[in-house]
């Protein structure tokens, strides 16, 4: 059966939830669902907004017909091309053969890429360029282009009328819907916004800052995102949080503890260095050990805290496997501005430190606490000292 919603008398909800998937782009875990949002406007002309993954295909096909209610589909506009959203282009043209498809040139040419086509689309293909307008009857929309909001071909799509912008992977979150579809029917769970947000277009802070340098300039009563719930009271809340995350600035001043051990010591060491932190007043402490923690959450919490301490064992004169991941996870993403502390161990050699510090030099604004703390096999009672001076130095660099 059909599931819809209508957004306004003329703009329906059309999108699919998946609660199957146990991973996410086949990297990240999604316990909640997700969402994949299609939209359906009923003007003079009917006009889609993206589709939906290919596992929802049935329920998507079954609600763009009932939406539709017999009439024809005259547009449809591609705002993204990831295969969660645009897996059913090809059906949706073969179905409707006269739909005008609207994206721009790089999104013609990249699908090409993910479809054979038996038949010629070439005169489906209406070519849109910044600030193009498309007028359906009432409504009157027009084109931003977003490269990197999380592909290169991405762009976003702005009712003129309704003040609404369809802004594809940007604003949306993990999560299935669950009947409801707006922000202020749910708690709106900013941690998944976040994992969201820093896992998958993390690396491409500038961008994320153009395309909200020209939203800035739209009036935006509704934002209807490709993931998750149709934003209108929580617009400026999120929009200052992508500010924050585009320009690699900490969320809060607290101290985020990632560390990796194997047999206990260097958990030992963080543990107690973690209880002076909060005897000294800092709290919020946010502890994750990189082996049990999946990768997604610790790099979401790296955009939110102002300091990490990475602590790990020394491994085959290196640093332990898990930490060298996420250490890899912070450079590829680009994580700045950042105060970080490092504690090695080893049994024979410590030597994790240096080659921590080499790596994370790399991000533009790394700051380092200079009381490294090694620890050889175990911490020692004798050592407390030089715990309680790293803590200190922590502190003090706040
Ligand atoms: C595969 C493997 C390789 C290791 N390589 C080194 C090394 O190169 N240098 C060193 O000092 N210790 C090395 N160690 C020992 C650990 O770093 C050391 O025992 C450390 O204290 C473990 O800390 P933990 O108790 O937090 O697991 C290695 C251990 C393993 C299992
Ligand atoms: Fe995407
Ligand atoms: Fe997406």
């Amino acid at each position: 059966m059909k599931n819809i919603q209508n957004i306004t008398n003329d703009l329906l909800y059309i999108g699919t939830s998946d609660r199957k998937l146990s991973l996410f782009e086949a990297v990240y875990p999604v316990a909640d669902g997700v969402s994949y949002n299609s939209y359906l406007l009923l003007d003079n002309k009917t006009v889609l907004f993206d589709t939906v993954d290919k596992h929802c295909s049935s329920q998507f096909f079954e609600n763009l017909e009932a939406g539709l209610n017999k009439r024809n589909l005259d547009y449809f506009i591609i705002n993204h091309l990831e295969p969660d959203h645009s897996a059913l282009i090809k059906k949706v043209v073969e179905k409707y053969p006269s739909v005008k498809l609207i994206c721009n040139a790089k999104t013609k040419q990249m699908l090409y890429q993910f479809f054979e086509f038996d038949f010629d689309i070439e005169s489906n293909f209406e070519i849109v360029k910044e600030g193009d307008v498309l007028s359906t009857g009432h409504h009157e929309l027009t084109f931003v282009m977003a490269p990197m909001v999380h592909w290169p071909e991405v762009m976003v799509t702005y009712d003129k009328t309704n003040k609404t912008l369809f802004s594809a992977d940007a604003f949306g979150s993990f999560g299935a819907l669950n009947g409801n579809i707006f922000d202020n029917e749910v708690e709106l769970n900013l941690n998944e916004y976040r994992r969201y947000y820093t896992n998958i277009v993390g690396k491409y802070g500038p961008q994320v800052n153009a395309l909200l340098n020209k939203a800035s300039n739209l009036e935006i009563e509704t934002i209807c995102p490709l993931h998750g719930v149709i934003l209108k009271e929580n617009i400026s809340k999120l929009i200052n949080l992508y500010t924050k995350w585009a320009n690699y600035e900490p969320e809060i001043n607290s101290v985020l503890i990632t560390y990796a051990s194997i047999y206990g010591g260097t958990q030992n060491g963080v543990e107690v260095l973690a209880t002076k932190l909060a005897q000294k007043g800092i709290k919020n402490i946010k502890m994750y050990d990189v082996s049990m923690a999946h990768h997604s959450f610790i790099l979401s919490n790296a955009f939110k805290y102002s300091h990490i301490v990475l602590a790990t064992p020394t491994y085959n004169n290196c640093i332990f496997v898990k930490m060298e991941q996420f250490i890899n996870d912070l450079v590829s993403h680009n994580l700045q501005n950042r105060t970080f502390a490092i504690v090695e161990n080893g049994s024979w050699a410590p030597n994790s430190a240096n080659a921590i510090k080499t790596r994370l030099e790399q991000l533009k604004g790394s700051k380092f606490i200079e009381d490294k703390l090694t620890i050889k096999s175990t911490l020692k009672t004798s050592q407390e000292e030089e715990v309680e001076k790293l803590a200190n130095a922590i502190v003090e660099s706040f």
